[in-house]
């Protein structure tokens, strides 16, 4: 049941534009981050299950709704992190749980540096942010631990898979949801995403 869930929406077209250009600042370019961030987090979190929550407004007493589960937010450092405040925003008492990897730049594989997952009490839902699933390398690592863990239910967000990737990422883990604003082309020569937007990581945090 590999189920991708690419966003076909105008603004997520012009959001990615925006992150494509090669003349966007990194202040513009976290702010399309942010925007974009937010709307796959609007399609990745359809499902969450809510409970009934007695409030009272001004007028009269009603039902309202609260998140049952506890939720994790995973992002891979460094981009992921770019993706962790619309997040938040929208689910504050959200935990987040870091994994920091690194891709090799010979081989292109993810190399595991951080990692303080416990080895008990896993969340309920987890949902790994990255911005970028190229060779699908760094997302299934990610995956893998969250499953080590004890995680139930795992979502992947990205902004901008490769095909091959996502091909990989299904074959690991055909029971997880990617969620991803557009999948691109094809990977290059050095397992960059095309015509992607160039190094995440290094566009967020300005060190290019
Ligand atoms: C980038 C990106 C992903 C990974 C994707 O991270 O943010 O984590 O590459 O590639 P993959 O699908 O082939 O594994 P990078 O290694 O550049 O680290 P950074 O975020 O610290 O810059
Ligand atoms: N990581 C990035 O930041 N960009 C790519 O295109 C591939 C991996």
């Amino acid at each position: 049941m590999n189920k991708l869930v690419v966003l076909n929406h105008p603004l997520v077209d012009c959001h990615l534009t925006v992150l494509r250009n090669r003349n966007t600042s990194p202040a513009e370019f976290r702010q399309s981050v942010r925007r974009l961030s937010m709307l796959l987090a609007h399609s990745a979190t359809a499902e969450l299950s809510t409970t009934d929550l007695p409030i009272e407004t001004p007028l009269q007493p009603m039902t309202g709704k609260k998140l049952l589960n506890r939720i994790g937010l995973v992002p891979i450092l460094r981009a992921g992190i770019g993706m962790v405040e619309p997040m938040l925003d929208l689910i504050p008492t959200s935990e987040v749980w870091h994994l920091g990897l690194y891709r090799d730049e010979a081989t292109a594989k993810p190399v595991s540096y951080y990692s303080k997952l416990p080895e008990s009490s896993p969340v309920d839902v987890a949902f790994v942010l990255d911005p970028m699933l190229a060779t699908g390398g760094s997302a299934s690592m990610a995956c893998q631990a969250l499953i080590d863990w004890g995680v139930p239910s795992i979502k992947m967000l990205s902004i901008i898979a490769a095909p091959e990737g996502i091909a990989k990422f299904q074959n690991d883990f055909p029971q997880i949801e990617v969620h991803s604003c557009v999948v691109d082309e094809r990977l290059n020569d050095d397992s960059y995403i095309v015509p992607g937007l160039g190094d995440a990581g290094d566009r967020i945090f300005n060190t290019l």
